[in-house]
Protein backbone atom coordinates (compact mmCIF):
# COMPACT_ATOMS: atom_id res chain seq x y z
CA UNK A 1 0.00 0.00 0.00
CA UNK A 2 1.46 3.57 -0.76
CA UNK A 3 2.89 5.62 2.36
CA UNK A 4 0.81 8.24 3.64
CA UNK A 5 1.61 11.62 2.10
CA UNK A 6 3.32 14.30 4.14
CA UNK A 7 -0.16 16.26 5.41
CA UNK A 8 -1.53 13.49 7.65
CA UNK A 9 -3.23 15.37 9.63
CA UNK A 10 -7.06 14.77 9.26
CA UNK A 11 -8.09 18.34 10.05
CA UNK A 12 -5.76 19.87 7.18
CA UNK A 13 -7.22 19.89 3.83
CA UNK A 14 -4.91 22.49 2.32
CA UNK A 15 -2.08 19.80 1.94
CA UNK A 16 -0.02 23.14 1.84
CA UNK A 17 3.35 21.43 2.32
CA UNK A 18 3.08 18.65 -0.18
CA UNK A 19 5.31 19.13 -3.47
CA UNK A 20 5.85 17.36 -7.00
CA UNK A 21 6.97 14.84 -6.22
CA UNK A 22 4.02 13.67 -3.95
CA UNK A 23 1.23 15.27 -6.17
CA UNK A 24 2.80 13.59 -9.44
CA UNK A 25 3.27 9.97 -7.78
CA UNK A 26 2.23 6.57 -9.53
CA UNK A 27 0.96 7.30 -12.61
CA UNK A 28 -0.70 10.82 -11.69
CA UNK A 29 2.17 12.26 -14.21
CA UNK A 30 0.96 10.89 -17.37
CA UNK A 31 -0.54 13.88 -18.48
CA UNK A 32 -1.52 17.31 -17.39
CA UNK A 33 -5.18 17.99 -17.25
CA UNK A 34 -6.63 21.42 -16.26
CA UNK A 35 -7.83 21.94 -12.69
CA UNK A 36 -7.46 18.35 -11.95
CA UNK A 37 -7.33 17.95 -7.88
CA UNK A 38 -4.30 16.44 -6.03
CA UNK A 39 -4.51 12.62 -5.63
CA UNK A 40 -4.47 13.52 -1.73
CA UNK A 41 -7.47 14.84 -1.94
CA UNK A 42 -10.07 11.53 -3.11
CA UNK A 43 -7.03 9.43 -1.19
CA UNK A 44 -8.02 10.75 2.07
CA UNK A 45 -11.85 10.94 1.36
CA UNK A 46 -11.66 7.26 0.11
CA UNK A 47 -10.27 6.18 3.44
CA UNK A 48 -12.84 7.95 5.15
CA UNK A 49 -15.95 7.05 3.64
CA UNK A 50 -15.15 3.82 1.67
CA UNK A 51 -15.44 0.14 3.47
CA UNK A 52 -13.96 -2.51 2.03
CA UNK A 53 -15.14 -3.86 -1.44
CA UNK A 54 -17.08 -0.08 -1.72
CA UNK A 55 -17.30 0.84 -5.37
CA UNK A 56 -15.56 4.29 -5.83
CA UNK A 57 -17.53 6.63 -8.96
CA UNK A 58 -16.03 9.88 -10.49
CA UNK A 59 -18.72 11.20 -12.86
CA UNK A 60 -16.48 14.13 -13.81
CA UNK A 61 -13.08 11.91 -13.33
CA UNK A 62 -11.05 14.07 -15.61
CA UNK A 63 -7.58 12.36 -16.04
CA UNK A 64 -8.88 9.84 -13.89
CA UNK A 65 -7.17 11.01 -10.24
CA UNK A 66 -9.80 9.75 -8.16
CA UNK A 67 -10.03 5.79 -10.55
CA UNK A 68 -6.26 5.69 -10.04
CA UNK A 69 -6.36 6.25 -5.96
CA UNK A 70 -9.25 4.23 -5.32
CA UNK A 71 -7.45 1.40 -7.30
CA UNK A 72 -4.13 1.55 -5.31
CA UNK A 73 -6.70 1.12 -2.23
CA UNK A 74 -8.25 -1.74 -3.25
CA UNK A 75 -11.50 -0.49 -5.03
CA UNK A 76 -13.02 -1.42 -8.28
CA UNK A 77 -13.76 2.18 -9.51
CA UNK A 78 -15.45 3.76 -12.55
CA UNK A 79 -15.55 6.89 -14.15
CA UNK A 80 -17.25 8.98 -16.79
CA UNK A 81 -15.86 11.94 -18.72
CA UNK A 82 -17.62 13.51 -22.12
CA UNK A 83 -13.84 14.38 -23.35
CA UNK A 84 -12.39 11.34 -25.09
CA UNK A 85 -8.94 12.78 -24.55
CA UNK A 86 -9.48 12.71 -20.54
CA UNK A 87 -11.02 8.99 -20.48
CA UNK A 88 -7.76 7.88 -23.09
CA UNK A 89 -5.57 9.48 -20.29
CA UNK A 90 -7.29 7.96 -17.41
CA UNK A 91 -7.20 4.91 -19.59
CA UNK A 92 -3.33 4.95 -20.06
CA UNK A 93 -2.99 5.87 -16.27
CA UNK A 94 -4.66 2.07 -15.58
CA UNK A 95 -4.66 -0.21 -17.57
CA UNK A 96 -2.44 -3.23 -18.53
CA UNK A 97 -0.23 -3.13 -21.58
CA UNK A 98 1.48 -5.15 -23.45
CA UNK A 99 5.53 -4.02 -21.60
CA UNK A 100 7.09 -6.48 -23.55
CA UNK A 101 5.92 -4.64 -26.94
CA UNK A 102 6.34 -0.99 -25.36
CA UNK A 103 9.98 -2.15 -24.72
CA UNK A 104 10.74 -2.81 -28.02
CA UNK A 105 8.66 0.74 -29.20
CA UNK A 106 11.19 2.50 -26.77
CA UNK A 107 13.88 0.38 -28.07
CA UNK A 108 13.56 1.41 -31.73
CA UNK A 109 13.25 5.46 -30.06
CA UNK A 110 16.29 4.83 -28.66
CA UNK A 111 17.93 4.48 -32.53
CA UNK A 112 15.71 7.00 -33.73
CA UNK A 113 16.79 9.63 -31.66
CA UNK A 114 20.77 9.02 -32.58
CA UNK A 115 19.76 8.96 -36.28
CA UNK A 116 17.13 10.84 -36.40
CA UNK A 117 16.93 11.61 -39.91
CA UNK A 118 17.12 7.69 -40.93
CA UNK A 119 13.66 7.59 -39.11
CA UNK A 120 11.73 10.90 -40.09
CA UNK A 121 8.49 9.85 -41.41
CA UNK A 122 8.53 11.29 -45.44
CA UNK A 123 5.11 13.21 -44.43
CA UNK A 124 4.96 16.01 -41.92
CA UNK A 125 1.22 16.27 -42.56
CA UNK A 126 -0.24 15.65 -39.10
CA UNK A 127 -3.62 17.42 -39.29
CA UNK A 128 -5.14 20.54 -41.80
CA UNK A 129 -2.72 23.29 -40.81
CA UNK A 130 -0.22 21.81 -38.92
CA UNK A 131 2.36 22.78 -40.36
CA UNK A 132 2.20 26.29 -38.84
CA UNK A 133 2.49 24.42 -35.58
CA UNK A 134 5.13 22.29 -36.19
CA UNK A 135 8.44 22.56 -37.83
CA UNK A 136 8.95 20.07 -40.57
CA UNK A 137 11.15 17.83 -38.45
CA UNK A 138 9.12 17.48 -35.61
CA UNK A 139 6.62 16.75 -37.81
CA UNK A 140 7.87 14.02 -39.55
CA UNK A 141 9.06 13.02 -36.09
CA UNK A 142 5.94 12.85 -34.44
CA UNK A 143 4.54 10.83 -37.89
CA UNK A 144 6.98 8.27 -37.65
CA UNK A 145 5.80 7.81 -33.88
CA UNK A 146 2.43 7.92 -34.50
CA UNK A 147 2.55 5.50 -37.81
CA UNK A 148 4.56 3.18 -35.46
CA UNK A 149 2.31 3.04 -32.64
CA UNK A 150 -0.57 2.24 -35.02
CA UNK A 151 0.81 -1.57 -34.76
CA UNK A 152 0.77 -1.78 -31.19
CA UNK A 153 -2.88 -1.52 -31.14
CA UNK A 154 -5.36 -1.46 -28.13
CA UNK A 155 -4.26 -0.15 -24.61
CA UNK A 156 -0.48 -0.46 -25.69
CA UNK A 157 -1.27 2.47 -28.54
CA UNK A 158 -3.20 4.29 -26.11
CA UNK A 159 -0.06 4.47 -23.91
CA UNK A 160 2.23 5.68 -26.50
CA UNK A 161 -0.13 8.01 -28.01
CA UNK A 162 -1.28 9.41 -24.31
CA UNK A 163 2.97 9.80 -23.74
CA UNK A 164 3.16 11.70 -27.40
CA UNK A 165 0.18 14.17 -26.66
CA UNK A 166 1.65 15.14 -22.82
CA UNK A 167 4.98 16.49 -25.07
CA UNK A 168 2.97 18.11 -28.12
CA UNK A 169 2.84 21.56 -26.88
CA UNK A 170 6.48 22.11 -26.11
CA UNK A 171 7.83 20.40 -28.94
CA UNK A 172 5.16 22.73 -31.28
CA UNK A 173 6.05 26.66 -32.54
CA UNK A 174 3.52 27.52 -29.35
CA UNK A 175 4.43 30.10 -26.97
CA UNK A 176 5.79 28.31 -24.19
CA UNK A 177 4.49 31.20 -21.88
CA UNK A 178 0.70 30.55 -22.43
CA UNK A 179 -1.28 27.44 -21.38
CA UNK A 180 -3.61 27.92 -24.82
CA UNK A 181 -1.74 27.34 -27.61
CA UNK A 182 -0.80 30.60 -29.36
CA UNK A 183 1.43 31.15 -32.24
CA UNK A 184 4.17 33.69 -31.42
CA UNK A 185 4.12 36.31 -34.52
CA UNK A 186 7.69 35.37 -35.50
CA UNK A 187 9.99 32.44 -34.74
CA UNK A 188 11.81 34.26 -32.20
CA UNK A 189 10.50 35.75 -29.21
CA UNK A 190 10.75 36.05 -25.24
CA UNK A 191 9.55 33.69 -23.11
CA UNK A 192 7.79 35.84 -20.02
CA UNK A 193 7.54 32.88 -18.00
CA UNK A 194 10.95 32.01 -18.17
CA UNK A 195 13.15 34.99 -17.12
CA UNK A 196 12.28 36.81 -20.47
CA UNK A 197 14.72 33.78 -22.44
CA UNK A 198 14.99 34.19 -26.07
CA UNK A 199 13.09 31.50 -27.55
CA UNK A 200 14.11 30.51 -31.94
CA UNK A 201 11.91 28.22 -33.01
CA UNK A 202 13.77 27.75 -35.98
CA UNK A 203 16.79 26.13 -34.27
CA UNK A 204 16.23 25.28 -30.88
CA UNK A 205 16.79 21.79 -29.86
CA UNK A 206 13.78 19.20 -30.30
CA UNK A 207 14.57 16.14 -30.70
CA UNK A 208 11.03 14.49 -30.43
CA UNK A 209 12.39 10.53 -30.27
CA UNK A 210 14.70 11.04 -27.23
CA UNK A 211 11.90 13.15 -25.52
CA UNK A 212 8.99 10.19 -26.33
CA UNK A 213 11.23 7.95 -25.32
CA UNK A 214 12.25 9.28 -21.82
CA UNK A 215 8.50 9.89 -21.07
CA UNK A 216 7.70 6.12 -22.16
CA UNK A 217 10.19 4.82 -20.10
CA UNK A 218 9.63 6.83 -16.68
CA UNK A 219 5.44 6.41 -17.89
CA UNK A 220 6.21 2.06 -18.34
CA UNK A 221 7.85 1.96 -14.91
CA UNK A 222 4.96 3.42 -13.11
CA UNK A 223 2.58 1.52 -14.78
CA UNK A 224 4.35 -1.28 -13.83
CA UNK A 225 4.31 -0.18 -10.13
CA UNK A 226 0.85 1.21 -10.17
CA UNK A 227 -0.35 -2.50 -11.66
CA UNK A 228 1.50 -4.17 -9.04
CA UNK A 229 0.04 -2.15 -6.14
CA UNK A 230 -3.72 -1.83 -7.22
CA UNK A 231 -5.67 -4.42 -6.43
CA UNK A 232 -9.19 -2.99 -7.41
CA UNK A 233 -9.95 -2.63 -11.24
CA UNK A 234 -10.95 0.49 -12.92
CA UNK A 235 -13.18 1.16 -16.09
CA UNK A 236 -12.71 5.08 -17.27
CA UNK A 237 -15.87 5.06 -19.35
CA UNK A 238 -16.63 8.03 -22.44
CA UNK A 239 -20.17 9.08 -21.06
CA UNK A 240 -21.84 11.93 -20.15
CA UNK A 241 -21.98 12.55 -16.70
CA UNK A 242 -26.12 13.74 -16.89
CA UNK A 243 -26.70 10.05 -18.30
CA UNK A 244 -25.01 7.94 -15.74
CA UNK A 245 -28.05 5.31 -15.05
CA UNK A 246 -27.99 4.55 -18.43
CA UNK A 247 -24.53 3.00 -17.63
CA UNK A 248 -26.08 0.56 -15.08
CA UNK A 249 -23.17 0.34 -12.45
CA UNK A 250 -23.78 1.52 -8.70
CA UNK A 251 -21.29 2.94 -6.54
CA UNK A 252 -21.22 3.08 -2.79
CA UNK A 253 -19.32 6.56 -2.93
CA UNK A 254 -18.78 9.15 -5.46
CA UNK A 255 -16.09 11.94 -5.29
CA UNK A 256 -15.60 14.49 -7.58
CA UNK A 257 -14.55 17.64 -8.54
CA UNK A 258 -17.31 19.51 -11.66
CA UNK A 259 -15.91 21.33 -14.39
CA UNK A 260 -15.77 25.32 -13.21
CA UNK A 261 -19.06 27.51 -14.53
CA UNK A 262 -16.27 30.05 -15.96
CA UNK A 263 -16.13 27.99 -19.67
CA UNK A 264 -13.08 26.12 -19.04
CA UNK A 265 -12.38 25.07 -22.62
CA UNK A 266 -11.26 22.04 -22.93
CA UNK A 267 -11.24 21.76 -26.40
CA UNK A 268 -9.13 24.83 -27.12
CA UNK A 269 -6.18 24.38 -24.59
CA UNK A 270 -5.58 20.54 -25.75
CA UNK A 271 -6.32 21.46 -29.32
CA UNK A 272 -2.97 19.60 -30.49
CA UNK A 273 -3.60 16.62 -29.00
CA UNK A 274 -7.00 16.72 -30.48
CA UNK A 275 -5.91 17.63 -33.58
CA UNK A 276 -3.00 14.75 -34.04
CA UNK A 277 -4.58 12.41 -32.39
CA UNK A 278 -7.66 12.81 -34.56
CA UNK A 279 -10.10 12.58 -31.75
CA UNK A 280 -13.73 13.60 -32.23
CA UNK A 281 -14.02 16.89 -29.56
CA UNK A 282 -17.03 16.81 -27.08
CA UNK A 283 -18.50 19.89 -28.52
CA UNK A 284 -22.36 20.80 -26.70
CA UNK A 285 -22.29 18.25 -23.88
CA UNK A 286 -19.91 19.79 -22.12
CA UNK A 287 -21.09 21.48 -18.86
CA UNK A 288 -19.94 25.02 -18.20
CA UNK A 289 -19.17 26.12 -21.94
CA UNK A 290 -22.52 28.23 -21.32
CA UNK A 291 -22.99 29.50 -18.19
CA UNK A 292 -27.02 29.94 -18.43
CA UNK A 293 -26.98 26.15 -18.68
CA UNK A 294 -24.52 24.78 -15.51
CA UNK A 295 -26.71 24.59 -13.07
CA UNK A 296 -29.66 22.98 -14.53
CA UNK A 297 -26.65 20.95 -16.18
CA UNK A 298 -25.30 20.38 -12.47
CA UNK A 299 -28.80 19.35 -11.07
CA UNK A 300 -29.17 16.59 -13.63
CA UNK A 301 -26.24 15.03 -12.66
CA UNK A 302 -27.09 15.06 -9.54
CA UNK A 303 -30.57 13.57 -9.96
CA UNK A 304 -28.63 10.91 -11.61
CA UNK A 305 -25.92 10.44 -8.61
CA UNK A 306 -28.98 10.07 -6.30
CA UNK A 307 -30.47 6.58 -8.52
CA UNK A 308 -26.54 4.97 -8.93
CA UNK A 309 -25.59 5.86 -5.52
CA UNK A 310 -26.05 4.20 -1.78
CA UNK A 311 -23.49 5.75 0.60
CA UNK A 312 -21.66 8.90 0.44
CA UNK A 313 -21.12 11.76 -2.04
CA UNK A 314 -18.02 14.11 -1.92
CA UNK A 315 -18.24 17.95 -3.74
CA UNK A 316 -15.28 19.11 -3.85
CA UNK A 317 -16.02 22.79 -5.66
CA UNK A 318 -13.90 26.32 -5.50
CA UNK A 319 -15.76 28.99 -3.88
CA UNK A 320 -17.48 31.79 -5.90
CA UNK A 321 -18.15 34.72 -5.04
CA UNK A 322 -21.64 34.77 -6.80
CA UNK A 323 -22.18 31.53 -4.41
CA UNK A 324 -22.62 29.15 -7.39
CA UNK A 325 -20.58 26.65 -5.36
CA UNK A 326 -23.73 27.06 -2.60
CA UNK A 327 -26.39 26.33 -5.68
CA UNK A 328 -24.81 23.18 -6.10
CA UNK A 329 -24.80 22.60 -2.61
CA UNK A 330 -28.39 22.77 -2.50
CA UNK A 331 -29.57 21.14 -5.45
CA UNK A 332 -28.15 18.34 -3.78
CA UNK A 333 -30.00 18.72 -0.56
CA UNK A 334 -32.59 19.30 -2.49
CA UNK A 335 -32.51 16.26 -3.80
CA UNK A 336 -32.71 14.27 -0.66
CA UNK A 337 -28.69 14.43 -0.13
CA UNK A 338 -27.90 14.87 3.67
CA UNK A 339 -24.79 17.10 4.33
CA UNK A 340 -22.84 14.89 6.99
CA UNK A 341 -19.45 17.02 7.28
CA UNK A 342 -17.61 20.36 5.72
CA UNK A 343 -14.21 20.72 5.09
CA UNK A 344 -12.70 23.92 4.18
CA UNK A 345 -9.21 23.89 1.68
CA UNK A 346 -7.18 26.98 1.41
CA UNK A 347 -5.40 27.45 -1.90
CA UNK A 348 -1.96 28.16 -1.95
CA UNK A 349 -0.73 27.31 -5.46
CA UNK A 350 -3.53 28.58 -7.81
CA UNK A 351 -3.68 26.97 -10.98
CA UNK A 352 -4.37 30.51 -13.58
CA UNK A 353 -8.00 30.21 -14.65
CA UNK A 354 -9.43 29.90 -10.99
CA UNK A 355 -6.70 32.65 -9.64
CA UNK A 356 -10.16 34.22 -7.70
CA UNK A 357 -10.51 31.37 -6.03
CA UNK A 358 -8.98 31.37 -3.15
CA UNK A 359 -10.97 28.70 -1.32
CA UNK A 360 -11.99 25.51 -1.85
CA UNK A 361 -15.04 22.99 0.07
CA UNK A 362 -15.13 19.50 0.61
CA UNK A 363 -19.02 18.77 0.89
CA UNK A 364 -19.39 15.21 2.19
CA UNK A 365 -23.28 13.87 1.48
CA UNK A 366 -25.09 10.91 2.79
CA UNK A 367 -26.96 9.55 -0.28
CA UNK A 368 -29.66 6.77 -0.32
CA UNK A 369 -31.35 5.83 -2.96
C1 LIG B 1 -12.59 19.85 -13.03
S1 LIG B 1 -12.40 18.62 -14.25
C2 LIG B 1 -12.20 17.17 -13.30
C3 LIG B 1 -10.76 16.89 -13.04
C4 LIG B 1 -10.52 15.61 -12.30
N1 LIG B 1 -10.91 15.69 -10.90
C5 LIG B 1 -9.05 15.22 -12.40
O1 LIG B 1 -8.38 15.12 -11.37
O2 LIG B 1 -8.56 15.10 -13.53
C6 LIG B 1 -14.03 18.46 -14.85
C7 LIG B 1 -14.23 17.43 -15.94
O3 LIG B 1 -15.61 17.36 -16.26
C8 LIG B 1 -15.69 16.93 -17.61
N2 LIG B 1 -17.06 17.15 -18.10
C9 LIG B 1 -17.65 18.30 -18.52
N3 LIG B 1 -18.91 18.07 -18.91
C10 LIG B 1 -19.15 16.74 -18.73
C11 LIG B 1 -20.28 15.90 -18.91
N4 LIG B 1 -21.43 16.35 -19.40
N5 LIG B 1 -20.15 14.58 -18.58
C12 LIG B 1 -18.99 14.08 -18.10
N6 LIG B 1 -17.89 14.84 -17.93
C13 LIG B 1 -17.96 16.15 -18.21
C14 LIG B 1 -14.62 17.74 -18.31
O4 LIG B 1 -14.27 17.12 -19.53
C15 LIG B 1 -13.50 17.72 -17.25
O5 LIG B 1 -12.58 16.69 -17.51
Amino acid sequence: MARQTVSARRDDWDFADLGMKETQASTHFFHHWTAKFIPQIPRRLIEMYARPGDVVLDPFMGCGTTLVEAARLGHDTWGTDINPLAVNIARAKTAGIRHKALTEFIDWLDEAAERPERHLAQSRHLFEGSDEWFREDVARAIKAILNRARHLGGNTRNFVEVGLSDLLKGMSNARMDRTMPTLPSSARYRDKKHYYRLVNNETREINAFARVRSQLRRMGRALREFRAEATGRAAPILHDARRLRSLRRSAQLAITSPPYWSAQNYQKLHSLSFRTLGLKEPGRGEIGRRARDYLPDMGAVVEQLTQVLDGHFALVIGESRDGVHESVRDQCLSRGMELVETFTRRLSNQAFFAKAVKREFVYVFGCRP
